[in-house]
C-alpha cells in the first residue's frame, strides 16, 4: 500500500509529491497527459516566453532612443517563437521528472478514478487498467477553461488559452472576452506583435480585483498603446462570417457593440476538473466552484486532501505548490510549514504589475484607519537609465503596520517578494525604513513609498505638510 497518490502532476501535485518523499512517503503520482499540468505546459510558463518576445518587440521601439538603429526592419518567425517556448517547457518538465525520479516517486500516466478512500483505478495511457492502494489521496487536479453556453461556437477562429497559445499566425485583429489575468497577458503578447486587440470586460475596469490605482493606470497605459478596451460590456453573440472573419455582438451601457475579428479569445474565467473524482460517492463536500477543504487542505472525508485550482478560489500555481507542502505534511502526520495566507500575485502585461496584501478598497471596506503613500518609478534613478519610468509602488499601513503592496512597472514580478515579507510578516513602517537599500535599484522605490508613509520621502518634492514630519 502506498502512502500518498497524488492525482495531478501540476504545480500543486508534483510539489505536493516531492514534499510526502522528502518526510519519508512511497508516493504515486497519476497524470493524465503532462507533468508540470497548465503552468508548465500550457500557462505560465510558455505565455511568459511569449511576454519575452512582447518585450523584445517593444524594445525596437525604444532602440533609435538608445542610439541604436535598426534600420530596415524585423520580421516574426513563428516557428521559431514556437520552437524556444516548447524547449524552454521541455527543460522545465524533464526537470520535474528527474526530481521525481530522484525521490523514487513513481509516475503512472493514465486517467485516475477514486473508488474508495483508500484505491484509486488507473486507466493508463498505454491500455492497461490498475487499482493502487494508498493510505492517503491527494487530489490536484486543477482547473480547465471555462466557455458560457452562448460562447460555445465551434470555428477555428475561436479559442480559449489552451489553443491560442500555439497560434500559427500572427491575426490582423483578436477579440478578447474577459479583461482578466489571462485576457490581459494575452492582450500584451497579440499588441505587441502587431494585432489589432480589443477587450471586452464585463466590469467597469480590467483587472478589476486589483487595487483601482493599478487596474486604472494600467488600463490608462494599454489604451496609449492603442489596445480598445470596452468596459462595461457583455458579449452575447459570436457569429461567423463567410469569409471565415467573426462578428462579435455585445452590450455596451444599453447599447449594441459590434466588432468584426479574425480571432476571439475567450477568457472568462477556468472551473474545477471534478470529473472522476467520485466525490458523490465518497461523500466530499464540493460544489461546481471547487471541492471544500480544511486549513490543512483535507476534505470531510479523512485522508482525501484537495490542493490548488480543484478547490477554486484565485486560481495561481504558487498557491497550489503551497498547499501540495501543507496536505503533505499533513497526511503523514508531520506538520512543519507555516499556512502562510499572504498570497501575492504578479501579472505579465506591459508593464507588469504585482500585488500583496489589502487593496485600499479592502482596507476601506475594512473600516481600517489605513494611510496609503506611492512612490512613482519616473523619480527613481534605475528605472530612468534603463529608459522605463511608467508605474510606481504604493504601500498601504494600518496604523504602523504594512498591509498592502501594490507595484505596477519594470520587473513588478520580482519586486513584489519585500512587500510580500513585510505583509506577511506584519512589519512596521520603522522595520523598512530602517534598511538599507542598494542603489541604484528598482527596490529604492519600496524604500521610499514606505517612507512616504510617514511624509518623508528623500527622492521627492517637499510640500509644506512634509516639511513639518519628524
Ligand atoms: P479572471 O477571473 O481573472 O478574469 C475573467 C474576466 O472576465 C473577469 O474580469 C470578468 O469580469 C470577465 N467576464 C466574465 N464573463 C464575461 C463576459 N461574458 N463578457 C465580458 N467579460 C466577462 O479569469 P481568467 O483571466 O480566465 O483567469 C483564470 C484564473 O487563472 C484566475 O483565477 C487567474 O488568477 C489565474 N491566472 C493567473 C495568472 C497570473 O497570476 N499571472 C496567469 C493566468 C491565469
Amino acid at each position: 500500500m502506498k502512502d500518498v497518490i497524488v492525482i495531478g502532476g501540476g504545480p500543486g501535485g508534483y510539489v505536493a509529491a516531492i514534499r510526502a518523499a522528502q518526510l519519508g512517503a512511497d508516493v504515486t503520482v497519476i497524470e493524465k497527459e503532462n507533468l508540470g499540468g497548465t503552468c508548465l505546459n500550457k500557462g505560465c510558463i510558455p505565455t511568459k516566453a511569449l511576454f519575452k518576445n512582447a518585450e523584445m518587440v517593444h524594445s525596437i521601439g525604444t532602440m533609435k532612443e538608445f542610439g541604436v538603429n535598426l534600420e530596415g526592419g524585423f520580421t516574426i518567425d513563428i516557428p521559431q517563437i514556437h520552437k524556444r517556448k516548447e524547449e524552454v517547457v521541455f527543460k522545465l518538465v524533464d526537470g520535474v521528472r528527474r526530481i521525481l525520479n530522484s525521490y523514487d516517486i513513481e509516475t503512472v500516466y493514465g486517467e485516475a478514478t477514486i473508488k474508495d478512500r483508500n484505491r484509486v483505478k488507473v486507466q493508463k495511457n498505454d491500455g492497461e487498467t490498475i487499482d493502487v492502494e494508498t493510505k492517503n489521496i491527494i487530489i490536484a487536479t486543477g482547473a480547465t477553461p471555462f466557455i458560457p453556453e452562448n460562447l460555445r461556437v465551434d470555428h477555428p477562429g475561436i479559442m480559449t488559452s489552451d489553443e491560442i497559445i500555439n497560434f500559427d499566425n500572427i491575426p490582423k485583429s483578436l477579440v478578447i472576452i474577459g479583461g482578466g489575468v489571462i485576457g490581459m497577458e494575452f492582450a500584451n503578447i497579440f499588441h505587441a506583435m502587431g494585432t489589432e486587440v480589443h477587450v471586452v470586460e464585463h466590469n467597469e475596469r480590467i483587472l478589476h480585483r486589483l487595487d483601482s490605482d493599478l487596474s486604472k493606470r494600467l488600463q490608462a497605459h494599454v489604451k496609449k498603446q492603442g489596445m480598445k478596451i470596452h468596459n462595461n460590456a457583455l458579449v452575447k453573440e459570436l457569429n461567423p462570417q463567410e469569409d471565415g472573419s467573426i462578428e462579435v455582438i455585445g452590450e455596451r451601457k444599453g447599447k449594441e457593440l459590434k466588432v468584426d475579428c479574425e480571432k476571439v479569445l475567450v477568457a472568462v474565467g477556468r472551473r474545477p476538473n471534478l470529473e472522476g473524482m467520485n466525490l458523490e460517492d465518497l461523500g466530499v463536500h464540493h460544489s461546481p466552484r471547487g471541492i471544500e477543504v480544511n486549513e490543512n487542505y483535507e476534505t470531510n472525508v479523512e485522508g482525501i486532501y484537495a490542493i490548488g485550482d480543484v478547490t477554486g478560489g484565485i486560481m495561481l500555481a504558487h498557491e497550489a505548490s503551497h498547499h501540495g507542502i501543507i496536505a503533505a505534511e499533513a497526511s503523514m502526520n508531520k506538520r512543519i510549514t507555516h499556512n502562510g495566507s499572504t498570497i501575492p500575485s504578479a501579472i505579465f502585461t506591459s508593464p507588469e504589475v504585482a500585488t500583496v496584501g489589502l487593496s485600499e478598497e479592502e482596507a476601506k471596506a475594512k473600516k481600517m484607519d489605513y494611510v496609503t503613500s506611492k512612490f512613482m518609478f519616473g523619480g527613481n534613478g534605475k528605472a530612468l537609465a534603463m529608459g522605463d519610468t511608467q508605474g510606481f509602488i504604493k504601500v498601504i499601513a494600518n496604523g504602523d503596520t504594512i498591509v498592502g503592496v501594490h507595484i505596477m512597472g519594470l520587473n513588478a514580478s520580482d519586486l513584489i517578494h519585500e512587500g510580500v515579507l513585510a505583509v506577511s510578516k506584519g512589519m512596521r513602517i520603522d522595520d523598512i525604513t530602517g534598511t538599507v537599500h542598494a542603489h541604484p535599484t528598482m527596490s529604492e522605490g519600496f524604500a521610499e513609498a514606505v517612507l512616504g508613509l510617514k511624509g518623508v520621502s528623500i527622492h521627492a518634492l517637499a510640500s509644506k505638510k512634509k516639511k513639518s514630519k519628524g
